[in-house]
């Protein structure tokens, strides 16, 4: 089996959302013994943003420089990533209601037409993802968005990522949460503490 571990936080060190996905990893090790790991640092390595020139030389054309050859390199690793694992481990933050740039540059490089979905005769979705994979998003943000609060209008975090992984056919999703973390240490603790404990009741 195969574990990709990928994080997005900008806050290093300080991250909850990096505290959280590392011990979503640890219980699905322990889970699967020798579960094969691999890991990306979105913050400290993130892909190019997409351009004009990603578009003409997926379109056969020139590739202009080294910078462009290798992030063209990187991408084609991120689908091959996201094709053998069977479980995706995603640290998203909320960062300005929606999620970070780095991470909706990965985001932009698998899904790809033709390589990780196509559309049918009828205009229909079809993934080109194996089946069965399992996703654990450790969600984390300053406030709190619930459904039929005057907040929720506001969230295009795990709604975003959870529509973007549906339609690749990742429907099998599990999001730990940990929200309302700028209301202080006490709402934050207890947030995480509520986080931690979700994590270690995981059975699969
Ligand atoms: C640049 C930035 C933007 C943020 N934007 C939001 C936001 O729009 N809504 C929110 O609830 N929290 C927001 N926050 C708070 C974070 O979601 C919160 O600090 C969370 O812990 C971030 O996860 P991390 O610790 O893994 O980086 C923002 C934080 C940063 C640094």
């Amino acid at each position: 089996m195969k574990l990709l571990h990928i994080d997005s936080s900008i806050l290093g060190p300080h991250s909850v959302s990096r505290a959280l996905s590392a011990e979503i990893v640890k219980r699905q090790t322990a889970l699967h013994p020798g579960i094969e790991l691999t890991y990306r640092d979105l913050a400290a390595d993130p892909a190019l943003h997409m351009s004009g020139a990603h578009v003409e030389a997926w379109a056969g054309g020139h590739v202009e420089g080294a910078g462009l050859s290798c992030d063209l390199e990187t991408g084609e690793e991120y689908i091959a990533e996201l094709f053998d694992a069977d479980i995706i481990v995603i640290g998203a933050p909320m960062y300005n209601f929606s999620v970070p740039s780095q991470l909706k540059a990965w985001i932009d490089r698998i899904v790809v037409a033709g390589q990780t979905f196509r559309y049918g005769e009828a205009g229909e979705v079809q993934t080109l993802l194996p089946p069965n994979k399992k996703v654990f998003i450790a969600s984390t943000r300053g406030n709190v968005y619930q459904p039929g609060s005057p907040t929720a209008a506001l969230e295009h975090h795990e709604s975003y990522l959870k529509s973007v992984l549906s339609f690749l056919g990742l429907h099998d999703v599990t999001i730990v949460r940990a929200e309302g973390l700028a209301f202080g240490l006490d709402s934050k603790n207890t947030a995480i503490r509520k986080a931690r404990s979700d994590i270690a009741a995981m059975t699969a």
